[in-house]
């Protein structure tokens, strides 16, 4: 049995569904969004997380579920701390309560983005609440779960139940005519989610353990990015502007120059990992509602 917590979630609803594809029994929670067949969890509840875990006894919990708002982070820092750290904090003790490894999902939002891409060596340095929160709780994984494989990922697209990433977002934007401004100076490596869930998975299931990135090999800025949407889709991409991030007021600081190098990961892995033309050809391809 494999628990994935967060399974209403963009990552978590491709890993749920490519564990499915693979004959696993799986299990996964939802918190606001209900998921058909989803068991309810609050991960900020410890004793229901726990128990949770040794009603199921999952040898591998996946853990994408998180507050991923990140302005809402900088705003309300109190409760980002309880769900991305106490929360986490809750999953990591019940894993190791029950014998399970654990499978962690983190952001390349714990670098400055003053040099990126970044590799795992390279020290992190948070600028949002958000950031500093995802690198506390991996610290606390490092520290009381040797054996969990902590994966940093970024600019994760796909078709979801919940249709609020980038591209998804964007396509919808661009479908009803709407013009959009799109940072020009953050530069990411996007990651198609089907394709990070298979790789995710692929080394879980090799016992890998430690820290890895896991993104596509391709860095992109938003804005050219949002072009190739556009150009994957057939969409107009005229009503994409471009601007600097600071005319977009968020409350919390973006590293600019980021992304993931992932020397690491494709040194390990079979499944290729997809750049954003791939990625976004293959989304194009593989329509709504079918996801992976
Ligand atoms: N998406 C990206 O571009 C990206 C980039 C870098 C890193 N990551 C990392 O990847 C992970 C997954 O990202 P995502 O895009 O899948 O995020 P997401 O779509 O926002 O999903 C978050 C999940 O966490 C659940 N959740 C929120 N609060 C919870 C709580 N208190 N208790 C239990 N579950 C709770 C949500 O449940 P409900 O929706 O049912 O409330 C949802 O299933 C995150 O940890 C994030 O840091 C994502």
């Amino acid at each position: 049995m494999h628990l994935v917590i967060g399974a209403s979630g963009q990552v978590g609803e491709h890993l749920l569904r490519c564990l499915q594809q693979q004959g696993y029994r799986v299990q996964g929670t939802y918190h606001r969004h209900p998921l058909p067949g989803g068991q309810p969890l609050d991960i900020r509840q410890g004793a229901a997380v726990l128990e949770l875990a040794r009603r199921l006894r999952p040898a591998v919990i996946y853990l994408p579920a998180g507050w991923t708002h990140v302005d809402g982070c900088e705003q309300d820092p109190e409760r980002s701390y309880a769900v991305n750290v106490q929360g986490t904090a809750h999953v990591v003790r019940a894993a190791n309560a029950v014998g399970a490894r654990l499978v962690f999902f983190s952001s390349d939002y714990v670098f400055d983005g003053a040099a990126g891409p970044y590799g795992e060596m390279d020290l992190p340095r948070p600028l949002s609440v958000y950031g500093w929160h995802k690198l506390l709780a991996e610290h606390d994984i490092a520290l009381h779960a040797e054996a969990a494989l902590i994966v940093r990922t970024t600019v994760v697209y796909g078709w979801e139940r919940q249709g609020k990433n980038f591209v998804q977002r964007l396509l919808q934007d661009l479908q009803q005519g709407r013009t959009l401004r799109v940072p020009q100076d953050q530069v990411g490596s996007p990651t198609y989610g089907p394709n990070l869930a298979a790789a995710v998975l692929e080394l879980a299931g090799a016992g890998a353990g430690g820290l890895f990135h896991v993104a596509g090999p391709a860095l992109a800025s938003r804005y050219a990015f949002a072009l190739e949407a556009a150009r994957a889709f057939g969409l107009d991409g005229a009503l994409i502007q471009p601007v600097d991030t600071a005319a977009l007021g968020q409350a919390a600081a973006r590293p600019l120059q980021a992304g993931l190098r992932i020397d690491r990961a494709r040194s390990q892995l079979r499944t290729p990992l997809l750049d954003y033309r791939q990625g976004l050809a293959r989304m194009a391809a593989d329509g709504q509602g079918a996801g992976a």
